[in-house]
């Protein structure tokens, strides 16, 4: 098992995976237009973090990573359904938040969240209260009534991957 971040770089490998990943995101999101996952996944200003399991997509988040700003907007979560309830969703936000913060310097994550994934976000310490400032992500995200606005701090020093 392991975890990769990767965007669209052209290397072979990480276009499979990054199609693969759309694919679970098609199926796990219905209500998201099939056209609008695949631009956003392979979008250069969107990274992926993947869960691989003998080189297959397990299940993955796509996000924008807003330097000037430190902070990220999940676009996407998804786990394929087999897979799911064993703990991955957990373990790629931990890989996610890592990642976030040692490689691209933020100290904040904001999504949109379904309803019915709520719960999964408020365990991965998500709040529906908006701590951060307005001036530091009005204009960057854009509003989208299919879902609930919820913040994530990144804890500055906590180890989130062994
Ligand atoms: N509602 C409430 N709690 C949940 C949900 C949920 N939908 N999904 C998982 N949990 C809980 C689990 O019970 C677990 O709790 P525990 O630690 O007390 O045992 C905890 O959250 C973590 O569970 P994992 O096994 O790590 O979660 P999983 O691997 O299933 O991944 C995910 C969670 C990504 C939500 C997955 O179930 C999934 O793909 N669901 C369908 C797609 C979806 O709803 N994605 C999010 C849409 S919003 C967005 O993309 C911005």
């Amino acid at each position: 098992l392991k975890f990769a971040c990767v965007s669209n770089d052209g290397i072979d490998e990480h276009m499979i995976w990054l199609i693969g990943l759309k694919n679970i995101f098609a199926r796990q999101l219905p209500n998201m237009p099939k056209e609008y996952i695949v631009r956003l996944v392979m979008d250069r200003s969107h990274k992926s973090v993947m869960v691989i399991r003998r080189n297959l997509v397990v299940g993955g988040i796509t996000y924008r990573p807003y330097a000037s700003q430190k902070f990220g907007e999940i676009a996407f979560c998804a786990i394929t359904a087999d897979e799911q309830v064993k703990g991955y969703g957990t373990r790629l936000m931990n890989h996610l938040k890592q990642h976030a913060r040692d490689v691209d310097g933020l100290t904040h994550f904001l999504t949109y969240a379904d309803n019915n994934a709520v719960g999964y976000f408020v365990k991965q310490g998500f709040t529906k209260e908006i701590y951060l400032e307005k001036e530091r992500w009005q204009g960057y995200i854009k509003d989208y009534d299919g879902g609930i606005l919820m913040e994530c701090k990144i804890d500055p020093k906590l180890p989130y991957t062994d």
